[in-house]
């Protein structure tokens, strides 16, 4: 490590941050180019959310996404993030059938998947194989209040915790996961005063979304907050660019001039172009190879 490397952030500086008062900030991310570019951004946790199966797969739920998809996203954003932590969601009944169930598919996460951590939907339900991952060295984060998951036996993606028996549910549920060694959770979708209760309550940091300003760190959809997900916008976040419009300009401007003529170029020498093509398609030839190609003049993809 060189010293103008990032310290790679790791599962106990959460609790640190948590201490200084340092707000955590936390995106989804599905693929190595765009946790490379968040990672660069200096975003500290990178979260491999099942809502890839909303935004990359165009499902309506969470609930058809599987362990296979799950780690093979993982593993793309794991050799695309840099500093940040990796944290890979478990999917739909990957984790409830029994702890044993639940230690081996999140090992697959970790072994497979190269994440360093692992979040999964549930309070006190799911205690018993939180400490069983986390006394077996798997770190795990919680999820609780709108858990998607779940989404059937909410009755839809509605605000949780509204009631004060459900707020008081919701608390012992935050306190059996901090107690079964949970080290972060995320809570979604509550009003701002449970959020802000749970968070006092707590050592370890509260992740919000759509639950406030008084949450330890926050985090959204990545694509929610960089406007590519145009299906629906949930109240909460927040665009902090219009990437979708850019990608429909661009891809016009490229349509339009490849129907005009006017790409590619023709300025270049069919020497210069063999070069470049060469170069860019097979970079590891050894020059002798290269000349041979180039004589041979292959076709440009
Ligand atoms: O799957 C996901 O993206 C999530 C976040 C919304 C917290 O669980």
């Amino acid at each position: 490590m060189t010293s103008t490397t990032p310290k790679k952030v790791r599962v106990p500086d959460l609790a640190l941050m948590k201490q200084r008062g340092d707000r955590i900030v936390m995106l989804t991310a599905y693929d190595a180019t765009m946790a490379r570019l968040l990672d660069r951004a200096g975003i500290d946790l990178l979260l491999v959310g099942d809502s890839l199966g909303n935004v990359i797969m165009g499902l309506d739920t969470t609930i058809p996404v599987t362990l296979d998809v799950m780690i093979h996203h993982t593993r793309a954003v794991a050799r695309g993030a840099n500093r940040a932590l990796v944290v890979a969601d478990m999917p739909f009944l990957t984790y409830q059938v029994s702890p044993e169930q639940a230690t081996r598919n999140a090992t697959r996460l970790f072994q497979e998947g190269g994440a360093a951590a692992v979040k999964l939907e549930g309070g006190r339900a799911v205690a018993d194989t939180v400490r069983k991952l986390t006394a077996a060295g798997l770190p795990v984060m919680g999820h609780l209040g709108l858990t998607p998951q779940h989404v059937h036996r909410l009755g839809g993606m509605r605000q949780q915790a509204r009631s004060e028996s459900a707020a008081h549910e919701l608390i012992l549920d935050a306190l059996a996961l901090e107690d079964a060694g949970a080290f972060a959770i995320v809570l979604e979708a509550i009003p701002d005063t449970v959020a802000e209760a749970v968070t006092s309550q707590l050592k370890i940091p509260t992740i919000g979304i759509g639950a406030g300003s008084h949450c330890d760190g926050q985090v959204l959809v990545s694509y929610d907050v960089l406007g590519l997900f145009d299906t629906f916008a949930p109240p909460f976040a927040k665009q902090y660019a219009q990437l979708g419009q850019v990608i429909v300009r661009a891809a016009k401007d490229y349509a339009n001039d490849v129907r005009e003529g006017l790409f590619p170029k023709s300025t270049l020498s069919n020497q210069q172009t063999s070069d470049l093509a060469g170069r860019r398609v097979i970079p590891s030839l050894n020059d002798r190879a290269f000349e041979e190609l180039k004589g041979a003049r292959v076709p440009v993809r």
